[in-house]
């Protein structure tokens, strides 16, 4: 009664936020430039942290302008840190509310909120003998992630970025080259051309027997998922995604958000969690594409389409849909 409206736990958290029992939040210790596009979050997580496996990624929910926007990032640093602090890496896209905001404006003592960390782009118990990572521009987190954990025997690295310059963690992989650990060919797409997966046999050779982790935009995974496919060896290929491929699109509708009551126009290809995001909505998200179920959502009337398959979903009770990965297909009423 003393505290009302305000539960304990609220003043609790003023003055510990980080503390067990509290929700999970994490508290930005410092932020370290990379490239000119890319910087490393420090974060010290709260006394629920379970820890991570190298290649697995957080979701973490920032505010932005007063709007908390979640969001996932792999972790960079390596399991066993004594300080018992995280990192992610962050490149900053054109027009990207969240990675624009870390990259270039957040400050060490902000608080953030964590989920634990998930994933399984992951290495298996037994380290293979030999590796391969095939990673572009902001792909390499992951990986940064595994290298850092444990030594391999062989390791190489096929790593994309536009220029030298552009390359995240460039100086540390050299560092690793130089001792031997690593066999790094970097393809400057700028001066190169884009990495024609057709010739990877020219930089490494045996590639296909080596068991693999690729992490990159879609056209290279796409790529390099066929062309393991085509060469009977695609249970070694390893993939992590940052963004769902979109095969699918059609006509669209009036999107009604019910509880907010508001109603826009949508065409069929942009997802619902997009959509109401622009109109102000306050929609729940995560990964954005579809892995985490962070989005989902009463779907209370009309059909909406699964970006990723075609597939419609149509209103009935209890159907609930991924706004991250679902367009409209017509008129439909989604319950947020
Ligand atoms: C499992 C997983 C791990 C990830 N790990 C990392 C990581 O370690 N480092 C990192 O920088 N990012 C990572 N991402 C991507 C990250 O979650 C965000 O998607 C990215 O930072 C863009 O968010 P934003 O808010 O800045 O862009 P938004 O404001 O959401 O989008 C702005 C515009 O950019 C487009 N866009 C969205 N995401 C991307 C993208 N990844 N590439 C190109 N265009 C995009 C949108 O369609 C939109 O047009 C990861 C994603 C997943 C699913
Ligand atoms: S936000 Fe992760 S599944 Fe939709």
């Amino acid at each position: 009664m003393v505290t009302t409206p305000l539960l304990p736990s609220d003043y609790l958290d003023l003055v510990s936020p980080l503390r067990a029992g509290a929700d999970l939040r994490g508290r930005i210790e410092a932020v370290h430039p990379e490239t000119g596009a890319a910087a490393t979050v420090v974060i010290r997580p709260g006394r629920g942290w379970r820890g991570h496996t190298a290649g697995q990624y957080v979701r973490i929910g920032v505010d932005v302008d007063g709007v908390r926007l979640w969001r996932a990032y792999s972790i960079t640093s390596p399991t066993n840190r004594q300080d018992g602090r995280v990192t992610i890496t962050v490149k900053a896209i054109p027009d990207g509310k969240v990675s624009n905001h870390l990259v270039r404006r957040a400050k060490p003592g902000t608080l953030i909120q964590l989920d634990q960390p998930t994933g399984d782009f992951v290495l298996p118990r037994a380290t293979p003998p030999k590796v391969l990572y095939l990673t572009a521009g902001s792909g390499i987190t992951p990986v940064m992630g595994m290298l850092r954990d444990i030594e391999f025997d062989d390791a190489v690295m096929v790593h994309c970025a536009p220029q030298p310059q552009d390359v995240i963690f460039r100086d540390e992989l050299h560092d690793l080259v130089a001792d031997k650990k690593l066999r790094l060919t970097e393809v400057h797409t700028a001066t190169d051309g884009m990495l024609d997966i057709a010739r990877l046999g020219e930089l490494v050779p045996d590639w296909a027997e080596r068991e693999t982790w690729a992490c990159g935009p879609a056209g290279l995974l796409d790529a390099a998922e066929e062309h393991w496919r085509v060469h009977g060896v695609q249970e070694r290929l390893h993939t992590e995604r940052f963004r769902p491929t979109v095969v699918v699109a059609g006509a669209g509708g009036e999107v009604t958000f019910s509880a907010t009551g508001k109603t826009v126009d949508a065409d069929g290809a942009t997802p619902l969690l997009d959509i109401g995001e622009e109109a102000g909505v306050l929609m729940p998200s995560g990964c954005r594409m579809g892995i985490c179920f962070g989005c989902v959502t009463p779907l209370k009337a009309g059909a909406v389409r699964d970006l990723r398959t075609g597939e419609i979903t149509e209103a009935e009770p209890g159907v609930l849909i991924q706004t991250c990965v679902s367009a409209a297909a017509g008129p439909c009423d989604i319950e947020r």
